[in-house]
């Protein structure tokens, strides 16, 4: 079940039958119980600047994490938990829209004991009100959902001038964006939003961070099916546009 909401802060399961979707008690125990690092709508409210010190406490971890890697959609956490496990010393944030896909990373995140893995039920059109300005040391985009079937959905792109523009602002100064899909119309016109406020096309194969080149499930349903993938990375040099806004 995806959440449209743009305002991560408002969202709310109240009134949605336990019947409508069988993710939702876990996803609700995540919020008041704490069963599951995972968090949405009104218990988000702290987090904004605070994750790292939120996310250790969870955790109950005493090493602080040396750094924030954001992944949007996240699905069911594929991806996040292979980088997770490694790099123990960075908290990975996990995003996505639907209760199924973010309920299920958490839960193989626990399953796996990992203790630098959150999970968020969140939209990312907002976030720039989800981070902080410099709060993410890392973003990956892989695989955005690209809107194609009719001419225009395009409008519906997560990638656009005022996410790149939000983008640019939380990550801190080095930090990069991580973008692959398989759209090339997509992938181009992404680039442009992301040089358009500043941040730094890099030659490089992997980011400087993670160096390794991850994969996603999407990613290998393509190249099994022989189809092509674009990817690039981003570096928000220091006086990049996002912070001035
Ligand atoms: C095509 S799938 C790709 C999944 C995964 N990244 C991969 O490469 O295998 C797109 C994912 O993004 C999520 N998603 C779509 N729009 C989103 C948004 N605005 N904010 C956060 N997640 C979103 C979807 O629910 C889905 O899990």
């Amino acid at each position: 079940m995806p959440i449209k909401y743009p305002d991560p802060f408002s969202y709310s399961t109240d009134g949605l039958s336990d019947q409508v979707n069988p993710y939702l008690a876990a996803l609700r125990e995540a919020n008041t119980d704490g069963g599951l690092p995972l968090v949405f709508g009104q218990a988000l409210v702290p987090y904004p600047g605070k994750w790292r010190e939120l996310a250790a406490a969870y955790h109950q971890r005493r090493e602080p994490y040396a750094k924030l890697v954001l992944e949007i959609g996240c699905h069911q956490g594929r991806t996040l938990l292979e980088m997770a496990a490694a790099h123990p010393d960075i908290l990975f944030i996990g995003m996505d829209i639907t209760f199924k896909r973010v309920v299920t990373t958490a839960q193989r995140a626990k399953a796996k004991g990992l203790n630098n893995v959150f999970v968020v039920l969140a939209n990312a059109v907002a976030l720039g009100q989800l981070f902080a300005a410099g709060e993410v040391d890392g973003c990956l985009i892989f695989f955005p959902d690209p809107w194609i079937k009719k001419a225009r959905q395009a409008k519906n792109r997560l990638v656009d001038e005022t996410f790149a523009r939000q983008l640019s602002e939380v990550l801190v100064t080095d930090g990069f964006c991580w973008l692959k899909t398989d759209q090339l119309g997509y992938f181009e016109n992404s680039a442009e939003q992301l040089d358009g406020v500043g941040l730094v096309r890099l030659d490089t194969p992997t980011p400087p961070l993670l160096g390794t080149n991850f994969t996603s499930t999407f990613e290998q349903r393509f190249h099994q099916k022989g189809l092509e993938t674009y990817a690039g990375q981003w570096l928000r040099m220091a006086g990049a546009q996002g912070h001035l806004i």
